[in-house]
């Protein structure tokens, strides 16, 4: 199937005391609640949300990216995935205050 848009959800697991990784901070359950929001505004045949290994924006995990856009966010957490969804997805706006800039931790 063709989406318009890929939501990748970085799920990377490391060992404790290495880089920190999405995985240990709720990276599956923003799959799961990414999938959920896609779904129940009836856009699961246009928009595709799913798991991803790691995109190198590790310091700023949880993290995800949004294609072809290319646009990264950090920090992300339950409760910012319905904004993104609403504003992002649907509005065309990405949510400023979660967008990825690498800028130096
Ligand atoms: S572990 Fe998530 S971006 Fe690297």
């Amino acid at each position: 199937m063709k989406f318009n848009r890929h939501i990748f959800i970085c799920t990377n697991h490391r060992e404790a005391g290495t880089r920190p990784s999405c995985g240990h901070d709720n990276g599956l359950e923003l799959v799961t609640a990414f999938k959920k929001a896609i779904k129940d505004r009836g856009l699961n045949t246009d928009i595709r949300a799913q798991k991803a290994g790691c995109l190198d924006a590790c310091e700023w995990g949880p993290s995800l990216v949004v294609y072809p856009e290319g646009v990264f966010y950090k920090h992300v957490t339950l409760a910012d995935v319905d904004e993104i969804v609403e504003e992002h997805i649907i509005n065309n706006r990405p949510v400023v205050r979660l967008v990825n800039t690498f800028e130096k931790l």
